[in-house]
């Protein structure tokens, strides 16, 4: 009997080509470990909206709600509008599935290049909690006199105690098992009335978590913050948007949005968790077997390391950093010119 039964879902774009990299890594790993995977794969996607009218079946959740975990490619396609394809697939299994952390480790590996001068490899590695089912993120609002003088758009921020109080919980709870500090995204000067009431939870929770260091920074110095000194930070936890936003720009500053892994985390196990890359479906680069696998390959690891698994799971983080470090193979946005296929080769080699 598999030990574990996985859902994967590619979606769109490059989605489809990175999965099916991480797919060979994380076998090839499993095999090593005496782990076996059952997968069942599902062509959920904006191609099944416009050839069924829905992004997936009615009853999608319930097909992988007992799936031990969620293997995602990407979502989103010209043609079919994001919000269609967003509230219609990942949004939906982030929050019925009560995903509310959403984590995303930084690291500049070396034999990377950041584009930043004080991005030297080994010295930054941290990671963004993100608060992921609710904040910025809501489902009320609404837009209003569509092509008109008096046209508006409304957008509803729900902020929860226990939404809040959660997500920091589990941050701070990280910090403690990690470097020990944890930094806090606000923009608490009075403006916006949500994060003041964020503000004033990470004091209450701070004191259930003495061992942390922990401060809070305004989000824009922030964000100048991880360009200027990223080697700073251990743990960040923010919002929703404010998340969204840090871990795009921290996976720049560790040279490639295409590294960038996600744990979608249901820390309560009571639904399957999932994992995907941090990059969306890049239209821009799809069909061309040019996309950086390592995001899926990063993620596949922290799947493993999820279901119990963690010295496979340090096999391929190990062998994601010796194919960096070892070898000149690169996809282009590492400034390389190898394919999906041969960079992931490549990898297998040195697994
Ligand atoms: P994107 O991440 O798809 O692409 C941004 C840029 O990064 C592009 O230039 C792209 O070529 C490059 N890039 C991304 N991943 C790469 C990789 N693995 N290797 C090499 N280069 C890579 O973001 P976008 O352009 O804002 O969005 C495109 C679509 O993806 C939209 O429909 C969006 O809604 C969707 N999206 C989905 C997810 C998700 O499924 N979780 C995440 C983000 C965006
Ligand atoms: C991500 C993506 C999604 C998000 C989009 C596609 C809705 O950018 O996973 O980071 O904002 O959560
Ligand atoms: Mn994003």
């Amino acid at each position: 009997m598999p030990n574990h039964r996985i859902a994967l879902i590619p979606g769109d774009g490059i989605g489809t080509e990175v999965l099916p990299a991480a797919r060979q890594v994380l076998d090839t790993v499993a095999a090593r470990h005496g782990i076996t995977f059952a997968y069942d794969e599902f062509d959920w996607s904006c191609e099944r909206y416009l050839r069924e009218g829905s992004m997936m079946p009615d009853d999608g959740l319930a097909q992988i709600k007992d799936h031990d975990a969620i293997l995602l490619g990407a979502v989103g396609y010209p043609g079919v509008p994001d919000h269609v394809s967003l509230w219609g697939l990942l949004i939906p299994i982030r929050r019925s599935f009560r995903q509310y952390v959403n984590l995303r480790p930084v690291r500049v590996f070396e034999g990377v290049a950041s584009p930043l001068r004080n991005a030297a490899p080994g010295e930054v590695d941290f990671v963004v909690v993100r608060e992921n089912v609710e904040g910025e993120y809501s489902e009320i609002g609404g837009r209003m006199n569509r092509g008109f003088p008096d046209e508006m758009a409304v957008q509803e921020a729900v902020f929860t105690r226990a939404g809040i109080n959660r997500v920091l919980d589990y941050a701070f709870g990280l910090a403690a098992r990690r470097g020990g500090r944890l930094t806090s995204a606000t923009k608490s000067n009075g403006i916006v009335h949500t994060l003041p009431f964020w503000d004033e939870l990470v004091n209450e929770r701070a004191q259930y978590h003495p061992k942390v260091v922990w401060d809070q920074e305004h989000i824009d110095a922030l964000a100048a913050k991880f360009v200027l000194e990223p080697s700073r930070y251990d743990v960040v936890v923010g919002s929703n948007l404010f998340g969204d936003i840090l871990s795009d720009l921290a996976a720049a500053v560790a040279g490639s949005i295409g590294i960038a892994p996600a744990a979608n985390l249901n820390p309560e196990r009571e639904f399957p968790s999932m994992f995907e890359p941090v990059h969306g479906s890049a239209p821009d680069i799809a069909g061309r077997g040019i996309a950086n696998p390592l995001g899926a390959i990063w993620s596949a690891s922290m799947m493993l390391d999820h279901l119990g698994h963690p010295a496979a799971a340090a096999d391929i983080t190990d062998a994601i950093a010796a194919v960096l470090a070892k070898t000149s193979a690169r996809t282009p946005d590492l400034g390389g010119s190898a394919g999906t296929a041969e960079f992931t080769e490549k990898l297998l080699e040195l697994l």
